[in-house]
């Protein structure tokens, strides 16, 4: 099977008195087994909400997913029962969300919790739960285990937190993974640290992930494929490799030039000028053109459709390329 996981023109939208913001406005791709997908955007393109549409946690209302299918194993996720969906959550899927200390309950210990989430979907005893927890801290690589376990959240630090997200997650050995920004509220030696230890996990439970960042660093070490997303749409799809080797979107090469680089001249950081659209107010044709260095007139009434540039290789763009 080449296709675990496959999102099709998933639309979610959120909904205000005066107007419907299209956070995410016809976004597909997929996941095949045991590969790492990166989704990287500027900050409000949609990537939150696109990882939280497949698991249907975006709340409604406001929210909404009006169109799309989430297929996994054969079934459309988004078509399942609650109780279907629960089951699949967690278990299947799980996610580890942006801010960690959503994760976390304050007023209970780790072993507690993790413990919960064994009990939820397992038929293990509460005594064998916590033995796996202690099991799962180490997989970690949580120093002493069975005592932090017994600590409550506050008492740990936050690369030790996301850790601790991080066993959560992997309770029930779930064969997708969306990890939603899980570096970038810690400082750059534990942000290694914590990457170092996905590489490790995602070979030991051999794992797909969908790791979701605004850092093409991160995607560099991690993905073996990138989408990007641009003001609720997916505007390039290639292999980790073919994009930094050769980006066809304008969005994606400013991207790239983001990146600052060592040795050479010391210029100016470049960045993109302007920023992403509200997306209750999206520009007409091409969403990126009153930003975009490239733009013909057409830019602005006609959206560019997916193409595939190369093979493997996708853009929506009238004049992809450098
Ligand atoms: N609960 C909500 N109600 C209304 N609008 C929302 C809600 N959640 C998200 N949005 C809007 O949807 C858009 C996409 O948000 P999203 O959180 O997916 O961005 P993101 O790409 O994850 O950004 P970041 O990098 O900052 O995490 C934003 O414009 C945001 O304001
Ligand atoms: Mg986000």
């Amino acid at each position: 099977m080449d296709k675990l996981l496959e999102v099709k023109n998933l639309k979610t939208y959120f909904y205000s008195e005066e107007k419907v913001s299209k956070a995410v406005d016809g976004v597909s791709f997929h996941l095949k087994p045991q590969e790492t997908l990166g989704i990287v955007g500027e900050s409000g393109c949609g990537k939150s909400v696109s990882s939280l549409s497949i698991l249907k946690l975006v709340p409604e209302p406001p929210g909404k997913i009006v169109e799309g299918e989430v297929f996994f194993e054969g079934r459309d996720l988004l078509k399942l029962p609650q109780k279907k969906l629960r089951e699949v959550r967690g278990k299947d899927i799980a996610m580890i969300f942006q801010e960690p200390m959503t994760s976390l309950n304050p007023v209970f210990t780790i072993e507690y919790q993790i413990a919960e989430v064994l009990l939820a979907h397992t038929s293990m005893s509460k005594k064998e739960a916590k033995e796996k927890v202690v099991e799962l801290l180490d997989q970690v690589k949580i120093p002493s285990p069975r005592e932090r376990a017994k600590d409550y959240p506050h008492q740990l630090s936050g690369g030790m937190r996301q850790r601790v997200v991080i066993a959560m997650s992997l309770a029930c050995s779930p064969k997708v993974l969306i990890a939603d920004e899980p570096t970038t509220a810690l400082d750059v030696t534990i942000q290694a640290q914590i990457l170092d230890l996905f590489l490790d996990l995602k070979e030991k439970f051999k794992m797909s992930v969908i790791m979701i960042t605004h850092d093409l660093g991160v995607i560099a070490e991690m993905a073996d494929r990138v989408a990007i997303m641009y003001a609720g749409k997916i505007v390039e799809e290639a292999s980790v490799k073919e994009l930094f080797k050769s980006p066809q979107h304008p969005y994606t090469i400013g991207l790239l030039k983001c990146i600052p680089k060592l040795g050479g001249e010391k210029k100016e950081l470049t960045t993109i000028s302007g920023s992403v659209p509200d997306p209750s107010e999206k520009p007409a044709g091409c969403s990126f053109h009153p930003r975009c260095p490239k733009v013909q007139p057409n830019c602005k009434t006609d959206e560019p459709k997916m193409i595939e540039v190369k093979s493997g290789q996708w853009t929506a763009c009238h004049y992809p390329g450098e």
